[in-house]
C-alpha cells in the first residue's frame, strides 16, 4: 500500500515538474519577461540587455520575450503569472511582494537608507542577499536586485515639512508601510496600479504621488504634478524573480550561464540607473512644466525623526536583525 502510494506520489510530482520544465531536448526554452514600466527606463533597458545578450551567448537554447508596459501582466496579477509559470521572469518593485513575504517590507521604511548608495550596501551584505531566498516557499526565487532609484514626492504643492502633506491623497503602491508612511502624517492613500497612475491623476481621484524621476518623467507624471519635492525618502528598487521550479529545471550549464548574464546585466543597470535618473530629473526641469525642491538637511532630518514611529510599527514583521543591518548601512562601513 505504502509502495503503491510513493509510486503514484512520484508520478504526480513527475508530471507537476515537467509541466514546469524548462526544456524538452529538442525545442529551446522560452523565457517571457514581463514588466510593467517603458523600455527607456532602468529596468527596460536591463530586460532588454538581457534579451540580447541572452540572444548572442545561447541562441538557439533560449528565446527571451520581453513584454513591457504591463502589456502581458500588469501589478495585479503579474506574481500569481509568474507562480503558475505563465511568465518566467518579473521585476517588480520591492514593494509589491508583500502577500509573500513581510521582511522586504524593510526597503519601503521611510527615510530609512540615506541614499542609494546605502540601499546598494544593505543588498550586497548578508541581510540583503538573505532575502532573496525569503519567498522560495511561495515559488518565488530572487535572482538579483536592480535599482531604479530613490523615491521623491510629487503633488499640488512643496512638502517640506511633514504638515504639508495633510489632507492630500496620494497614489501608491501595493504597501502596508507606504500607507502607514502617509497615515502617519494625516495624508491618505489609495493602492493603484502603476498602469493607471497618470489616469488617476489626471482624473483627480488623487493629487499626489511618489515615485523615481524615470517612472515620473517616462510615464509623464510630472505633467499632472505642480511641484516634485526632492525627498528621496525611500528606495524604489527591484528583486528580478523567477519561479524556483522553472528556473531549478533549466539544464545546470545553461542556468550557470543565464546567471552569468544576469549578473552582468545586473551591474550595467545599477551603474546606469543613477545617471538615467538624473538625467530624467533634468528633463523634467527643462519643460518647465513643474517645479522641483529641494529639502535642506534640518527638514530632511524632522522628515526622519516623524517617521521613526513606522520604523517600529513594522519591526516585528521585518524582524529586528534586519532593521539593525539596514539601519547601520548609511554609516558607510
Ligand atoms: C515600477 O517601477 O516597476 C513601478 C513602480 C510603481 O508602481 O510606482
Amino acid at each position: 500500500m505504502f509502495k503503491t502510494f510513493i509510486a503514484v506520489a512520484s508520478c504526480v510530482l513527475a508530471l507537476a515538474s515537467t509541466s514546469l520544465s524548462a526544456a524538452d531536448a529538442t525545442a529551446p526554452i522560452v523565457i517571457k519577461f514581463s514588466h510593467v514600466v517603458a523600455d527607456d527606463t532602468p529596468k527596460g533597458q536591463g530586460a532588454l540587455l538581457f534579451k540580447k545578450l541572452v540572444e548572442q551567448r545561447l541562441g538557439g537554447q533560449v528565446q527571451v520575450e520581453v513584454h513591457p508596459n504591463s502589456s502581458l501582466f500588469g501589478d495585479a496579477d503579474e506574481l500569481e503569472a509568474l507562480r503558475k509559470n505563465e511568465v518566467q521572469l518579473l521585476a517588480p518593485s520591492l514593494a509589491k511582494f508583500e502577500q509573500y513575504t513581510k521582511q522586504l517590507q524593510v526597503f519601503d521604511l521611510p527615510f530609512l537608507f540615506d541614499d542609494l548608495d546605502a540601499v546598494n550596501r544593505f543588498q550586497k551584505r548578508a541581510k540583503g542577499r538573505q532575502l532573496l531566498r525569503s519567498m522560495e516557499s511561495n515559488d518565488i526565487v530572487g535572482l538579483a536586485y536592480w535599482h531604479n532609484g530613490m523615491r521623491q514626492f510629487s503633488g499640488p504643492r512643496a512638502l517640506r515639512t511633514p504638515k504639508d502633506a495633510a489632507g492630500l491623497a496620494f497614489r501608491i503602491q501595493p504597501s502596508d508601510v507606504i500607507e502607514a508612511q502617509f497615515a502617519r502624517i494625516g495624508a491618505t492613500s489609495a493602492k493603484i496600479p502603476f498602469a493607471e497612475t497618470l489616469a488617476a491623476l489626471q482624473s483627480g481621484k488623487v493629487q499626489a504621488s511618489e515615485n523615481t524621476w524615470s517612472n515620473l518623467y517616462s510615464q509623464k507624471l510630472y505633467t499632472v504634478q505642480p511641484v516634485i519635492t526632492e525627498s528621496n525618502h525611500g528606495a524604489l528598487d527591484y528583486m528580478l524573480v523567477s519561479n524556483p521550479r522553472f528556473w531549478y529545471s533549466i539544464p545546470h550549464a545553461t542556468r550557470t550561464q543565464l546567471e552569468a548574464i544576469i549578473d552582468e546585466v545586473t551591474f550595467a543597470v545599477n551603474h546606469a540607473a543613477e545617471e538615467q535618473n538624473r538625467a530624467d530629473r533634468e528633463r523634467i526641469v527643462a519643460t518647465g512644466k513643474t517645479q522641483v525642491v529641494s529639502l535642506s538637511a534640518e527638514e530632511r532630518q524632522a522628515w526622519r525623526e516623524a517617521m521613526r514611529p513606522v520604523w517600529k510599527q513594522f519591526e516585528p514583521n521585518i524582524g529586528e536583525d534586519i532593521l539593525k543591518a539596514a539601519e547601520i548601512v548609511n554609516r558607510k562601513k
